[in-house]
């Protein structure tokens, strides 16, 4: 009799939130620096996410009103929100996925690695938490510099014996975004059917647009042309700083990239099949221990890390150049994870 109870009371939660199934088992979602100018509007799109049936929002502060206002919406999510260290248990517990946009932004004039002072230990803290509270969830990095933030999380979760290098993503979403975006307007393309790898890692020369890959293909492009595009890609994050004039970096279209990347980590964990995104993770498409490149997610995380493909003699000098500086970011962050 109990089970029967059990099973209609499960029957009743599941109509009256609409949307659990089989399929779409519950997912709970957390957001690290949600009170931020990414963490807003990236809460607001996971709030819109039907595959998302808890929304836990956590930062030191303003995230009652950032959790007040979007649990209004009437989406199927739950919405709470959590303030403080002594709360950050809770907000972590049983996350599927976990978010991270939570740390300083780039004014003009500096490099993603000036933020490292401040951000390395934001990640450091906030990765030991996970560890404790919720070390099965998918970590999507988007605190900078990426290429030294997933190098800090991975010794922290190593350290706590958590570590599954299929579970820790650093988000390079916004560079494919902007690489699709560019390369169709430059091409004349269909933006929504533009597809475009971008591999390596997430600053200046590190990130590499594989224009030659580039569907629909063009043949209208010069050279010159694609290197004006990897341009722009590389320094997309540039042009937002500078538009901003000290007010911050891209935090809107990283918000749509954010929940891009975390919409694809959550239809991996559900099973759906061929969910494929490029992602800094660990590799050995390189020789490099981290690179970013395409990945095949699953229920597991990471299903597979895709070969970088054929690449033009122009990619493949950027492949080389990139080298030197993403392996010195890793090692920087190696080395901050053990040192402190
Ligand atoms: P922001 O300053 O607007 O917001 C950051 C938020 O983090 C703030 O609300 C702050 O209170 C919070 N925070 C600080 N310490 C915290 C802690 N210990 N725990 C929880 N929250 C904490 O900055 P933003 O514009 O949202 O950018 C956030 C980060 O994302 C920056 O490091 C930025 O460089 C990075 N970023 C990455 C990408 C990418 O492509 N990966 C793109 C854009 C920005
Ligand atoms: C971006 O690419 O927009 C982010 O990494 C933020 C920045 O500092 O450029």
């Amino acid at each position: 009799r109990s089970s029967l109870l059990k099973s209609t009371s499960e029957l009743l939660r599941r109509s009256r939130r609409g949307y659990a199934s089989s399929a779409n088992p519950e997912r709970k979602v957390a957001i690290l620096g949600a009170a931020g100018g990414i963490g807003q509007p990236l809460s607001l799109l996971m709030k819109l996410n039907p595959l998302v049936s808890s929304l836990s929002l956590y930062d030191i502060a303003g995230t009652p009103g950032v959790a007040a206002d979007v649990s209004h919406i009437n989406s199927p999510a739950l919405v709470k929100g959590f303030m403080g260290d002594d709360q950050l248990g809770e907000a972590l517990e049983g996350s599927d996925v976990v978010i991270i946009p939570a740390g300083v932004p780039r004014k003009p004039g500096m490099t993603r690695d000036d933020l490292f002072n401040i951000n390395a230990g934001i990640v450091k803290a906030l990765c030991t938490a996970i560890a404790k509270h919720c070390p099965n969830a998918l970590v999507n990095m988007i605190s900078n510099p990426v290429n030294s933030t997933v190098p800090i999380a991975a010794e922290v979760f190593k350290k706590a014996g958590t570590y599954d290098e299929k579970k820790l993503f650093g988000v390079t979403t916004l560079d494919v975004v902007r690489a699709k975006t560019f390369y169709a307007g430059k091409a004349g393309v269909p933006v929504t059917d533009v597809n475009v790898p971008v591999v390596g890692g997430h600053a200046g020369i590190t990130i590499l647009p594989l224009f030659s890959q580039a569907t629909p293909a063009s043949n209208s492009l010069s050279q010159q042309d694609i290197e004006a595009l990897t341009k722009r890609t590389q320094d997309g994050g540039t042009e937002v700083v500078e538009a901003k004039a000290g007010k911050g970096s891209a935090t809107l279209s990283m918000a749509y990239a954010g929940a891009v990347f975390a919409d694809a980590c959550l239809k991996g964990l559900n099973g759906v099949p061929d969910i494929v995104e490029c992602s800094f993770v660990q590799s050995t498409v390189t020789e490099l221990p981290f690179f970013a490149s395409k990945v095949r997610l699953g229920k597991n995380g990471v299903e597979e890390v895709l070969g970088l493909g054929e690449l033009s003699d122009f990619e493949k000098k950027g492949l080389e150049n990139l080298k030197g500086e993403l392996k010195s970011s890793i090692e920087k962050g190696v080395k901050f994870a053990h040192g402190n």
